[in-house]
């Protein structure tokens, strides 16, 4: 998803039946975190009233060129000014009209003279209006005058009439909107590779020994770095999750099983690597053919352990090497045992998990988390985990470019 944030929408309402659709693209524009101020000209509250957009744009509606009050609080000049697009949805013909004209008989007017912003117009008439040759001319006037024309579609119209003059959809103007100003995505073109869940270690054909962990974190934090426009390997232990939407899934049982999948997955183009799997340290030194029997009298049963690779560790060493990431769940001194996890592993990142706390981490719903890399560490604040997800995955894209270097500096670590 591709936020709007800090982008200033200047959304002009003219008077047409369309205005209500401009409800529903002022609360998504609001949802990708972008500012708006509602300008509706006085036909427009004929329609849809200025208390609705009031309430869904989070600001007063300005319906008047001559409002001294409003004038008081932001001019009509420094509104032109403040605005990053002027998106004018329904865009009525007389509108147009005057638009082209160059009127400025009303504030939405009088601020797309005096805007420096892009300004796209969404028309909505009827059908016999939009082909009409002075809407023609104007919409040519306009076209040079580099206004955006978005639209109109055509279908069913509100009259009874069947042609071109529907306003597109408020979700094609979004992402129209969207496509002009919004920030690409932090790790746009870049491949994360991350391994989650747990491992099974077969003790013999119906036996294992695993460990507890759901996998959520390793999945929300895939959903968080497609959604951050990356290219996504998820290679997972059993669990009972869904893969997120984008995300490419490798399933794998045990330990060897994921190194073997990372080392085939990293010997292509990865730039970053996160280790959130709950690997099982030990795996039985053989796994027995048959089922293992009871026998009459057996007081117990010696297992002999030997350990699995450390896969994080393991492709750290490869040359060249993606931005490398592990967790770390501690009890106590945090920061320090992240940091020698940081040496031991000779990772870039460590995100450390406090696990003595009761209120936050394992099976609870928000978290808290310090970053530790060799620059510095920065603790982030108790939310929930989806959000920690996306906030981890910001994180991670900014560490990895700001270490970005020659791939032969880079992978000349000891
Ligand atoms: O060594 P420890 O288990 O405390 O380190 C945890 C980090 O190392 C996690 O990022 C985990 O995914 C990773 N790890 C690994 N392979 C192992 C053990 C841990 O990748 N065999």
């Amino acid at each position: 998803m591709q936020l709007l944030q800090r982008k200033r929408i200047l959304l002009g309402i003219t008077g047409g039946i369309a205005a209500y659709k401009a409800c529903e693209l002022c609360r998504r524009l609001r949802d990708l975190e972008a500012e708006v101020q509602v300008v509706m000209t006085p036909a427009a509250t004929r329609f849809i009233t200025p208390l609705t957009l009031q309430a869904l744009s989070g600001r007063p509606v300005r319906t008047d060129l001559l409002d001294p009050a409003a004038e008081a609080a932001m001019g009509h000049i420094e509104l032109a000014r403040w605005a990053d697009l002027i998106m004018v949805a329904p865009a009525s013909a007389d509108f147009l009209a005057r638009l082209a004209a160059g009127t400025a008989d009303d504030l939405l007017t009088t601020a797309c003279l005096a805007t420096d912003a892009p300004i796209a117009v969404a028309p909505a008439m009827n059908q016999a209006m939009w082909r009409s040759p002075a809407t023609r001319r104007n919409c040519a006037t306009l076209a040079v005058d580099g206004v955006l024309l978005w639209g109109p579609g055509s279908g069913s119209q509100a009259c009874g009439d069947e042609g071109p003059g529907r306003m597109l959809e408020p979700q094609e103007l979004l992402q129209r909107i969207q496509a002009l100003l919004g920030t690409p995505p932090i790790l746009a073109g870049r491949s994360v590779v991350i391994t989650a869940g747990p491992t099974r270690e077969p003790l013999d054909p119906v036996r294992y020994l695993s460990n507890h962990s759901s996998g959520k974190q390793g999945f929300a934090l895939a959903a968080a770095a497609a959604e951050a426009g990356a290219e996504v390997t998820l290679i997972t232990g059993p669990v009972e999750l869904t893969t997120p939407p984008g995300v490419t899934r490798v399933d794998v049982t045990t330990a060897r099983d994921m190194l073997a999948a990372a080392e085939s997955v990293c010997s292509g183009q990865v730039d970053i690597f996160i280790a959130v799997a709950a690997v099982a340290d030990f795996r039985p030194a053989s796994a027995a053919e048959q089922k293992i029997k009871k026998a009459a009298g057996q007081q117990g049963l010696e297992l002999s352990l030997v350990e699995n690779p450390d896969i994080v560790a393991t492709i750290a060493r490869r040359q060249p090497r993606p931005f490398m990431v592990a967790f770390a769940a501690e009890t106590e001194n945090l920061e320090a045992n992240a940091r020698s996890k940081l040496e031991r592993k000779q990772v870039d990142l460590v995100v450390a998990n406090d696990v003595s706390r009761s209120d936050i981490g394992f099976g609870s719903d928000d978290n808290v988390v310090t970053l530790v890399s060799r620059e510095g560490s920065e603790t982030l604040p108790s939310m929930p985990k989806t959000a920690l997800a996306r906030l981890l995955m910001e994180r991670i894209g900014r560490h990895a470019k700001a270490t970005e270097m020659p791939a032969t500096k880079r992978h000349a670590k000891p």
